[in-house]
């Protein structure tokens, strides 16, 4: 008999797994004949166990207090080894897979420097769902998305004109595994630096999508000198509104013929 050969797609379960799981992502769940897991929620597993029984978690890497990059080469190194075997392979992570998740991507790349025939597919992501909860177009006036750590750590330029996106605000300045994130241990740095761009007083929303149905988001506003005492979690999202308009370039909208009222957002 011809062993089949290995192949690996990547699935996202959006941020409420019920509800946002889609028919194409179920159907993928069903007919793979190995599935893993990387989902924050106990809903969400349990749907995922609901369509594959045997789905495994790659939530047992993570140590606490070791660094998170030691566990996400552990769950590559799983997922990798299943596709060798001649699995067909799919690994679901909550959101969309390939956003702020290194183990997925790396396990695409590493599939297909291999030889085996390696998919991601989109999902809902975090962001997504503060576009609708916060009613923010991105087409308005731009919008910069960076990790918080990094954000600090690469000095970012930052266009104040801008919305400003930043992930993992409550694990900031920490590369270990926290279940619980680190409480705002360091948030005042990430506080300062913000403090070079906007007013202390400038309004900034912690941002937390619904996971589960009828439950409501949560949508803090406060000002941004607040954040330092602010309670962060591992799903703390903040959302910083641009604090100055965008300053046009007259000579190219005439040369383009563009009306200003056609710029009206
Ligand atoms: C490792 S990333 C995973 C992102 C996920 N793949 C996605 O598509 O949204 C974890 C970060 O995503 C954001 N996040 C996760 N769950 C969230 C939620 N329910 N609401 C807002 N942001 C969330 C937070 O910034 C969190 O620190």
């Amino acid at each position: 008999m011809i062993k089949e050969k290995g192949s690996l797609v990547v699935v996202g379960t959006g941020i409420r797994t019920v509800g946002q799981l889609t028919g194409d992502t179920i159907a993928r769940l069903k007919t793979s004949t190995k599935v893993f897991y990387i989902i924050a929620d106990l809903v969400g597993e349990q749907v995922i166990k609901q369509i594959h029984p045997a789905a495994e978690s790659l939530g047992r890497f993570y140590r606490l207090g070791r660094n998170r990059k030691e566990a996400y080469d552990a769950m590559v190194e799983r997922i990798l080894g299943a596709v060798r075997e001649g699995h067909r392979t799919c690994c679901a992570a909550y959101g969309h897979p390939g956003v702020f998740a290194f183990p997925t991507h790396e396990a695409i790349r590493r599939a297909r420097a291999e030889g085996y025939e390696a998919t991601m597919f989109p999902a809902i992501s975090a962001e997504d769902c503060l576009f609708a909860d916060l009613g923010v177009d991105p087409a308005s006036s731009g919008c910069q998305s960076h990790e918080a750590t990094r954000f600090v750590l690469f000095r970012k330029v930052v266009d104040p004109s801008s919305s400003l996106i930043l992930w993992q605000v409550g694990m900031f300045g920490d590369a270990t595994y926290q279940p619980e994130g680190n409480r705002g241990r360091w948030i005042h740095l990430l506080v300062e630096r913000l403090c070079e761009h906007y007013p202390e007083d400038h309004e900034v929303t912690l941002y937390e999508a619904a996971v589960f149905i009828n439950c409501a988001p949560r949508m803090e506003r406060i000002p941004l000198a607040k954040l330092i005492e602010a309670r962060l979690t591992p799903a703390t999202t903040l959302y910083v509104p641009p604090a100055r308009s965008s300053v046009l370039d007259e000579e190219t909208c005439a040369a383009l013929g563009i009306e200003r009222a056609a710029l009206a957002r």
